[in-house]
């Protein structure tokens, strides 16, 4: 299993993996089978799939403790990575179609529509984080607040889900999954993180009784 994990050629396949749904969707845009509302269907399937690679780079840290394999953490980034490109791509369907390219119009919109403001937040919080993915960053800012400043991705997460369970109509079953899926990863994470605060608290040792009578 290490071996196949730490292949170069693993990174390769995960990569082509992850263009699949791109490619799907220029395919669809090529062969004009978009459906009856192709603006639409381009938001839903590059917003599904914001989400999905989200939670897939949520998993890594849990997936590589639980089943013994560190050398997941070898795709956390490019998952990430690919969670901002669909992000992207989601935001420019948005913002070319549904606003003209409009900033103005886009700034009045975020402001007034609730899931709009969450969904653009998500986004925004998403843009340092891929800026600092690099070697070079994660040296400059060092690895603890590097660290710190890539939990905004449970930000991001939880903004996506909030945003895809306000502005689903009827049906909140799908946002509901994900936010379950959310959820579990948060909490996994934060248990985590207090047991490794409590062992690390200083142990109070009691200082020995004096007698003052002697
Ligand atoms: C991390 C950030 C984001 C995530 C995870 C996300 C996720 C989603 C999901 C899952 C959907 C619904 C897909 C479906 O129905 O199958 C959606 C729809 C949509 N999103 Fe986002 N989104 C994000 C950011 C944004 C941003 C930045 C904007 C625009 C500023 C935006 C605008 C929209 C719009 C307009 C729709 C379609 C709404 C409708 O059908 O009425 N999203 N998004």
């Amino acid at each position: 299993m290490r071996s196949l994990l730490v292949s170069k050629w693993t990174k390769v396949a995960l990569f082509l993996l992850c263009l699949v749904p791109f490619g799907g969707l220029v395919w669809r845009i090529i062969k004009s089978n978009l459906g009856a509302n192709p603006v639409e269907f381009l938001q839903h399937a590059t917003g599904d799939w914001t989400l999905r690679f989200l939670v897939f780079t949520l998993c890594i840290t849990p997936f590589r403790k639980l089943f013994k394999l560190p050398d997941l953490i070898r795709f956390r980034r490019m998952l990430g990575l690919f969670a901002f490109f669909y992000v992207s791509l989601h935001f420019l369907t948005y913002l070319g179609p549904d606003q003209s390219f409009s900033l103005s119009a886009m700034w009045i919109d975020v402001a007034k529509r609730p899931f709009i403001t969450v969904g653009f937040a998500a986004f925004v919080s998403l843009i340092p984080l891929a800026i600092t993915s690099t070697a070079g960053w994660i040296r400059r800012l060092g690895g603890k607040r590097w660290q710190l400043l890539h939990r905004a991705i449970y930000f991001a997460a939880v903004c996506g889900v909030i945003h895809y369970y306000w502005l689903v109509k009827s049906d909140v079953r799908k946002p509901l999954f994900y936010g379950a899926l959310v959820a579990i990863l948060l909490l996994w994470r934060l248990a985590g993180w207090f047991s490794k605060r409590r062992s690390q608290a200083p142990v109070r040792v009691a200082a020995p009784r004096v007698s003052v009578s002697g």
